[in-house]
């Protein structure tokens, strides 16, 4: 297949151009030579003939998203029309990289693929009127939802639990945010194998198993050999932060699981692979 990625610099479109060429021909795009959010810019997608697109761009700071809403569904709802229209014009399949903060995380278990979204943030609801276009304008697609992505030499939270350990010997981590940790270059094989049956809709691929930050915190300074520093829990109400995270935000595998047998390993398995990789040593 002839496949563009959209955000294609960021850290799970380098990670989906590198599981995915080996099989396919793959165009990445990302800024600032193209720009989602410019209508111009449809027609540069189209030209590329895609036969699906797997849409990974967006604004991806979530609390950057709460200080400039416009910003945020500038970006992640009209830039995600303006993909599904091309998708549309180039007649080609569409994979919507989606989130965890679609949903409001008021139930005490992890949400189904099914289960009503209803976003209590900025970047949740500008992500959640993204799924609606994609909805909207086409029939062949795929919605992936995702949460807690991080992957090798990139700034994510493995990278900042790291870098704050090296300024301080005391950290605290809220313990009652609960998500699951998903490693990039896990979620690219499980969507190379989505993309593999045309089996279209809705998804959540996430590494297995539950963690609060204070959970995936401790694990990833006991990777780094810290255990000269102090680790403590705090409370999501004690943590000033501009945006308000889904309290649980953990997501259930429920439909390729047991549809497609595409599973995603145990977080605390991944993050131990992260670990091997020499340039996180
Ligand atoms: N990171 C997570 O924890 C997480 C969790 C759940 C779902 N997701 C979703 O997963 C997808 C990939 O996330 P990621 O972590 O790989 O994000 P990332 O590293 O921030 O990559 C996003 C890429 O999109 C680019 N981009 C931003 N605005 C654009 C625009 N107007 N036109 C074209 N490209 C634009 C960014 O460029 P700049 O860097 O130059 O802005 C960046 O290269 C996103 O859709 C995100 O919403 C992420």
């Amino acid at each position: 297949m002839r496949i563009v990625i959209t955000g294609g610099n960021g850290q799970l479109g380098q990670a989906l151009a590198r599981v995915l060429c080996a099989q396919h021909d793959i165009v990445s795009l990302d800024l600032p030579e193209y720009d989602i959010t410019r209508r111009d810019d449809i027609a540069r997608l189209v030209n590329h003939h895609p036969d699906l697109v797997i849409h990974c761009a967006a604004m991806t700071d979530v609390d950057g998203c709460a200080r400039d809403p416009i910003a945020a569904f500038r970006v992640n709802a009209l830039g995600t029309h303006n993909v599904a229209l091309a998708c549309q014009r180039a007649n080609a399949a569409m994979l919507y990289i989606s989130t965890n903060e679609v949903f409001d995380g008021t139930r005490d278990t992890p949400y189904l693929e099914w289960d009503e979204p209803r976003a209590i943030n900025p970047y949740g609801a500008s992500k959640l009127a993204g799924e609606r276009m994609v909805q909207m304008l086409l029939t062949r697609f795929y919605i992936v939802r995702t949460a807690w992505l991080y992957a090798p030499g990139r700034n994510n939270f493995v990278a900042k639990v790291l870098a704050r350990a090296q300024a301080q010997r005391a950290l605290a981590y809220v313990d009652d945010e609960l998500g699951n940790p998903t490693y990039a270059p896990d979620l690219a094989r499980a969507i190379a194998a989505l993309i593999e049956t045309e089996h279209y809709g809705i998804y959540h691929l996430v590494n297995e198993g539950i963690a609060s930050r204070y959970d995936w915190a401790a694990r990833i300074l006991q990777h780094a050999g810290r255990n000269d520093v102090t680790l403590t829990r705090t409370k999501l109400a004690e943590f000033k932060r501009d945006s308000t995270p889904p309290r649980n935000g953990a997501l259930t595998n429920f439909i390729a699981a047991h549809t497609l047998g595409i599973r995603l390993r145990a977080w605390q398995d991944a993050l131990a692979e992260y670990f091997n990789e020499p340039m996180c040593q």
